[in-house]
């Protein structure tokens, strides 16, 4: 039986898409087999992270009991397998989510690890995912809007028996306005896990249609999210020296032309 991780958030656009999608990635890459669901079920975009085609069978389709999961499921050229969740407005007024639970566990029985990319607040959908996983990823901004939404969000995983793995700081500035690490701790009441910078070039993958982890492996985003993968598996990676995007190599390279 595979393990089952959400990634979720109270406040909305945090980036657990963006993590989701990249962590699948990564673990997948780490020779995990991998999938990542969309359970983000009346906004949902991870398709659109991962340059899925408009999938006839989705994730919807599933929970109601008229699509197999193969169905439902595109084989990135990656390898990774991701099940897009339905956009159109007919799958958001049929939802079956009672279902979640079981069929998530279905899905776990032939995979390593299933990621959940969860819906941001605390209503029916939220709580439902973080259900049907055993462990939670909680994801926030530095920020004090968005870390006490995240408060909340754990109070319910909680209470549902979700394990906690830790606090993902994402779209860190390392501006004096921001919460610290310490802050936000502090806050929450677990330990932050890994932050991971704000870069234009996150932004830039998102247009490409291509996780950051493979668009451009050597940014400090894409490292922070091998490294925070691989720490969710239990092992040890080092982010290499950044040579490209430190000062002293541009000036050097520039000098070598
Ligand atoms: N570290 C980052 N640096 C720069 N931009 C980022 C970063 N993380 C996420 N973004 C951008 O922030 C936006 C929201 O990200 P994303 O869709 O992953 O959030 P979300 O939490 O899944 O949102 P929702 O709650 O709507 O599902 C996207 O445009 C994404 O490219
Ligand atoms: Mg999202």
């Amino acid at each position: 039986m595979g393990r089952v991780i959400c990634l979720v958030s109270g406040k909305g656009g945090v980036g657990k898409t963006t993590l989701a999608s990249n962590i699948a990635m990564a673990l997948n890459n780490f020779g995990k087999n991998t999938v990542v669901i969309d359970t983000n079920l009346t906004t949902p975009n991870l398709g659109f992270h991962l340059g899925v085609p408009l999938y006839p069978k989705t994730f919807h389709d599933v929970l109601n009991g008229t699509a197999t999961y193969e169905e439902a499921t595109y084989t990135h050229p990656s390898g990774l397998r991701v099940m897009p969740a339905g956009i159109s407005l007919r799958d958001l007024k049929n939802t079956n989510l009672s279902q979640m639970d079981n069929v998530v566990l279905d899905i776990a029985d032939n995979h390593d690890i299933v990621i959940l990319d969860g819906a941001a607040g605390l209503g029916k959908e939220g709580k439902a995912s973080l259900s049907a996983a055993d462990e939670a990823l909680i994801v926030t901004n530095p920020q004090l809007p968005s870390v006490t939404d995240a408060l909340k969000t754990i109070k319910i995983a909680e209470e549902l028996g979700t394990k906690i793995l830790g606090v993902a700081l994402n779209r860190s500035k390392n501006h004096p306005s921001e919460l610290s690490q310490n802050e936000v701790e502090a806050l929450l009441g677990y330990p932050v896990i890994s932050i991971i910078p704000d870069e234009n070039h996150i932004i830039d993958s998102l247009a490409a249609k291509t996780p950051i982890v493979a668009f451009k492996p050597n940014t400090r985003s894409a490292q922070e999210i091998k490294k925070l993968a691989a720490c969710l598996i239990g092992i040890d990676y080092d982010i290499p020296v950044q040579k490209e995007y430190g000062l002293f190599s541009r000036i050097f390279g520039f000098l070598k032309g």
